[in-house]
């Protein structure tokens, strides 16, 4: 079939085809509005693609995710969040000389500028260190404000793209360093890329860090993990803000906005003290999904349910293995694990999930890892951005690329009163 065929009245209106590389298909409604005048409507996007993309593959039927074609399998157990950066965002794996090229630009960027770090004494220890994540990434624009500005910057660009993702290490140790009032701790150049960030958040004059290697191989992986997730709602705020030609930094500020919410990467918060409210409170199973299906209560089973999956989230299955082999390595036996592996049990045999193909999404075993490798509850969507950080990068990167470049402005049906005067 070259073409749908839409019916309106006595109009016939052709609309193209397009087919991706995996088979997905989409009704092209470029022209839709100019040649019938009606526009379509479609909330939260369920049903719109907003733009052709060669970074990110998911199959919500199969929960299948590949980053520019390898399965997330093979990068979770093989590679370095590095080389997943670097191959995000330049559409390759480096080489040798790449790798070390990258290596040197984030470390000779891992540091803050001092007038930056003034700003860390004059917050408040109780600040959401996601507040503090999007005003220091914005505040970037302030102190290094040489900005990507076409396609002869690539140089400038890869600087703004090494910084980002050196210096989110830097602004989250040194807001959780701050939370705590203990001295903030400085990158090193002699650490890689994980065990540079454990060491400034977990190394103190009274009990330095010691590399723990399972702990830097986790995180690794972990950050693999949230590295890219195609249009998502904080990748697509990065887009549509990146789409008015504002710089890089101030785009992904937004996105890290847009990421704090409950609904999206907040939730891996949500889902921790959701497990310490059942614990605390000793509710049953049953009372916790009855509680959920409610539909006038607005609890929500935090970590469940996706706009895309409707089956398992990869990256949940591999966190939720690697948590029980965390715990079970350590001989721990945490209750909130217990919990969460009661209710996805129940959950999974319960009509109102199954029907609604609601299955436990990548923030649902996240915390339980997080909170045993140390990390407060707060920071967890923090670690969700440093993950998410070249994914942004390289889906703004190709939003700034593509052909044709269009500002994003999407339009309306309006509602309102037809007619109405000024009192008076
Ligand atoms: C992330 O998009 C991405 O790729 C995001 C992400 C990424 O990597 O960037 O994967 C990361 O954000 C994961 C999602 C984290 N959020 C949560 O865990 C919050 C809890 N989940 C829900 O709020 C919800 O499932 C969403 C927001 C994730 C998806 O919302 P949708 O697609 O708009 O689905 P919906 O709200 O229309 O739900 C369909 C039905 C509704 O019931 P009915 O109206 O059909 O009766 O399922 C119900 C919902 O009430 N439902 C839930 C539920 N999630 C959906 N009911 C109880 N608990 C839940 N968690």
């Amino acid at each position: 079939m070259e073409n749908a065929k839409l019916n309106l009245g006595n109009m016939v209106i052709e609309l193209p085809l397009v087919t991706g590389t995996m088979g997905e298909q989409a009704i092209d409604i470029t022209n839709l509005r100019k040649d019938s005048g009606f526009i379509t409507l479609d909330s939260g996007y369920q049903n719109t693609g907003s733009c052709k993309s060669a970074i990110t593959y998911i199959d919500g039927e199969k929960g299948i995710l590949k980053y520019r074609g390898v399965n997330i399998e093979e990068l979770a157990s093989k590679a370095r969040f590095t080389e997943v950066a670097y191959f995000l965002v330049n559409g390759k794996f480096p080489d040798n000389g790449e790798r070390l090229e990258f290596s040197q630009q984030l470390t000779e960027n891992s540091m803050l500028h001092e007038d930056m770090i003034k700003f860390f004494h004059s917050v408040p220890p109780t600040a959401h260190p996601m507040s503090i994540l999007s005003t220091m990434v914005n505040a970037m624009s302030i102190f290094y404000p040489q900005y990507f500005v076409d396609e002869n910057d690539g140089e400038v660009f890869k600087l703004m793209a090494s910084r980002l993702i050196s210096k989110i290490r830097t602004i989250a140790a040194f807001s959780y360093k701050r939370s705590i009032g203990e001295p903030l701790v400085y990158p090193r150049h002699d650490l890689p890329y994980v065990g540079n960030f454990l060491n400034m958040m977990f190394d103190s004059p009274v009990k330095p860090y010691e590399s723990d290697p399972d702990m830097e191989r986790l995180l690794n992986m972990i950050l693999i993990l949230h590295a890219d997730h195609e249009q998502n709602c904080s990748t697509s705020t990065v887009r549509l803000v990146g789409s008015s030609l504002v710089n890089l930094y101030s785009s992904v500020c937004a996105g890290i906005c847009a990421l704090w919410g409950p609904l999206h990467g907040g939730a891996n918060q949500e889902v921790i003290e959701m497990l310490e409210r059942i614990r605390n409170e000793n509710l049953s199973i049953k009372t916790v999904l009855e509680r959920a299906k409610d539909k006038n209560s607005n609890f929500k089973l935090s970590g469940f349910g996706h706009r895309v999956y409707r089956n398992f989230d990869p990256r949940m299955k591999i966190l939720k293995q690697e948590a029980q082999s965390f715990l079970g390595n350590r001989k721990l036996d945490d209750p909130l694990m217990n919990i969460a592996l009661e209710l996805e049990a129940a959950a999974l045999k319960d009509d109102y999930f199954v029907e609604r193909k609601l299955y436990p999404n990548v923030d649902f075993y996240s915390g339980i890892l997080y909170r045993e490798m140390g990390f407060p509850t707060e920071m967890f969507t923090v670690l969700f951005a440093i993950g998410r950080m070249p994914g942004w990068i390289a889906q703004w990167k190709e939003m700034h690329d593509s052909v044709p470049f269009k500002i994003g402005r999407p339009r309306q049906i309006y509602t309102g009163p037809t007619e109405a005067h000024y009192p008076g």
